[in-house]
């Protein structure tokens, strides 16, 4: 008697495990192997542009925390928040004068602390940007460095005597414009700056600056950061030699320079011991690690990988960023390629330095359905996708019409040539009150007259709005394995209208067919080779729709499905 009753128990036990084991299976799906980072979706802010808290017309870190939730109910696993430390903000943040600390402009540390821990509270990871390459001319570094040959930080930076009298120690020009030498009268030496004079190179050949540099990581991943977003890697080491660079003959760039080819000043070998020496502290604490890497081809990601993925976890692969038509041969070239590469592949389509994806792929009339038609496709790809803030309500690039009110010091030296990077930078659009709700004190950028129209207030509301679908999508992506982690299998390749592929994880497969036409498409597939038959809708745009085998698309239509086995 004693022992049955044992029996029925173990057996109501076992059955309550089995229905808690389903409601589980309803949360967001997540493969045993993957890493946190694989499967999450990554958003960019920049935080002079998203929300201010204070109303001086500046976004802060405060202002970030009060939009936790709106991030969380997107869809977004991780933010990587551009550079908020101490800096003179010559390049809004890209020169660092304190690492270990919090602009005031954006806040303190409790606010960053208060941020981790709201964050985290939502189980959204925090990445932040480490500007490796260069410090702030303001840095104490440099300070001390500069202020004679033989002090303490002296070799921290990239210091020579010139060739001669006014002439720079060589050929090399700052990617910002003008020579990359700049002469400091206290010691009558040239110091190095890839970028503006107001941003030294580190002398990363130097072990204490390693050391350093390695401990700053340490302080913020003991401070809760779950990684780094690794600002302009590839300049990281130079020619020690200083050999000029070869010069492109009859050409000129926007700031009149000579046109160079970087040979001795970026992609130096050298530049994998570093990341290899982070990667070694971020794996200590479980973190990610992503490249700015601009890498030209497969070969060259793959080294950033490092041998048996030693190295960064994600490079930022920005191949689609130099796809500029929707070209579904082009688009499927370079999935191909990323997916054949040795690491798991990441997919940005937008970021502060370039055009926005609404202006690069838009025509003019169809662009808030491309805007969906590109969710449709990086969303949905085998990768991580890094989103850009606005990207998600279409925002459009509005750069300034007039030099005087250029903010980005590289459009007032290269007007009218390069008007700066301004116009993919203006200030979040939350609603259509007075500056978008952003702030209610002037903000540092023009609220783009789009505002009216696309916004966060109004798209939540509309059901076929361009955040709708990227919500629809991301929700899609977190809670559909095949989605996640599934193999990437591209279809109907000789289609020159319609990109599409299926996703399949063990038994499940998604197909995503998308409308790169201005056209009505219908595509018949066979999935019989694959192994499934219909398909029945997960997310869609327009009318878009199937009947068995065969797919209706909208003119840049998207159709996202189940296929039955
Ligand atoms: C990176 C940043 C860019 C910055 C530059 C110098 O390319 O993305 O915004 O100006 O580095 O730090």
């Amino acid at each position: 008697m004693r022992c049955k009753w044992w029996l029925t128990l173990s057996w109501v036990l076992l059955g309550l495990c089995f229905f808690s084991a389903c409601a589980q299976q309803q949360t967001p799906v997540k493969s045993e192997t993957q890493q946190w980072w694989q499967d999450a979706v990554f958003y960019e802010i920049y935080p002079r542009s998203f929300a201010d808290s204070n109303n001086d017309g500046v976004g802060d870190l405060n202002g970030i925390a009060s939009k936790l939730d709106y991030l969380k109910d997107l869809g977004v696993d991780a933010i990587w928040i551009t550079p908020c430390f101490p800096s003179p903000q010559v390049d809004f943040g890209y020169d660092v004068s304190d690492y270990e600390n919090i602009d005031p402009m954006y806040g303190t540390l409790a606010d960053f602390d208060h941020l981790a821990a709201e964050a985290g509270k939502r189980n959204i990871h925090i990445i932040l940007d480490f500007v490796v390459n260069h410090t702030s001319d303001q840095h104490p570094w440099f300070l001390d460095s500069k202020s004679s040959r033989t002090s303490q930080h002296r070799d921290w930076y990239i210091w020579r005597d010139g060739k001669g009298p006014g002439q720079p120690p060589n050929n090399w020009t700052s990617t910002f414009g003008g020579s990359a030498w700049k002469f400091d009268p206290t010691t009558n030496q040239y110091y190095y700056h890839y970028f503006y004079a107001a941003q030294p190179d580190l002398n990363w050949r130097n072990p204490a600056v390693q050391d350093a540099m390695f401990d700053v990581t340490r302080w913020w991943y003991k401070r809760g950061v779950s990684g780094f977003r690794l600002d302009a890697v590839d300049t990281l080491f130079e020619d020690p030699n200083l050999t000029d660079n070869p010069v492109i003959p009859g050409q000129k760039n926007a700031y009149g320079d000579p046109v160079e080819k970087n040979v001795y000043n970026t992609k130096l070998p050298e530049v994998h011991d570093v990341l290899r020496g982070l990667r070694q502290v971020a794996d200590q604490y479980h973190a990610v690690l992503i490249g700015e890497t601009w890498t030209h081809d497969i070969a060259e990601l793959n080294r950033y990988y490092g041998q048996g993925n030693n190295e960064l976890q994600l490079p930022m692969d920005f191949l689609f960023t130099t796809v500029n038509k929707l070209s579904p041969a082009e688009f499927r070239k370079q999935i191909a390629a990323v997916n054949s590469a040795a690491g798991w592949p990441t997919f940005v389509i937008s970021n502060h330095d370039i055009v926005r994806s609404y202006d690069r792929y838009g025509d003019g009339v169809h662009n808030d359905e491309i805007a969906k038609l590109m969710a449709g496709l990086y969303l949905t790809l085998r990768g991580t996708p890094i989103l850009y803030y606005g990207e998600e309500i279409g925002m459009k690039t509005t750069p300034p019409t007039r030099k005087d009110e250029v903010q980005d010091p590289i459009g007032r030296t290269g007007w009218p040539k390069e008007k700066g990077r301004d116009g993919e930078r203006t200030p979040m659009q939350w609603d259509d009150s007075v500056n978008a709700g952003f702030s209610k004190a002037k903000p540092w950028l023009p609220v783009p007259p789009t505002y009216k129209t696309h916004n966060v207030a109004d798209e939540l509301k509309d059901p076929n709005s361009v955040l709708s679908f990227y919500k629809t999508v991301l929700k899609l992506r977190h809670t559909n394995p095949a989605l996640s982690d599934g193999n990437y299998v591209p279809l109907n390749e000789n289609d020159d209208d319609v990109l599409s592929y299926l996703r399949i994880y063990n038994d499940q497969a998604v197909l995503v067919a998308l409308n790169t036409s201005g056209a009505q498409q219908q595509v018949k597939f066979d999935f019989s080779k694959n192994g499934f038959s219909s398909a029945t809708p997960l997310a869609t745009t327009g009318k878009s729709s199937a009947q068995g085998q065969v797919v209706t698309l909208d003119p840049f239509g998207v159709f996202i499905g189940q296929l039955a086995k």
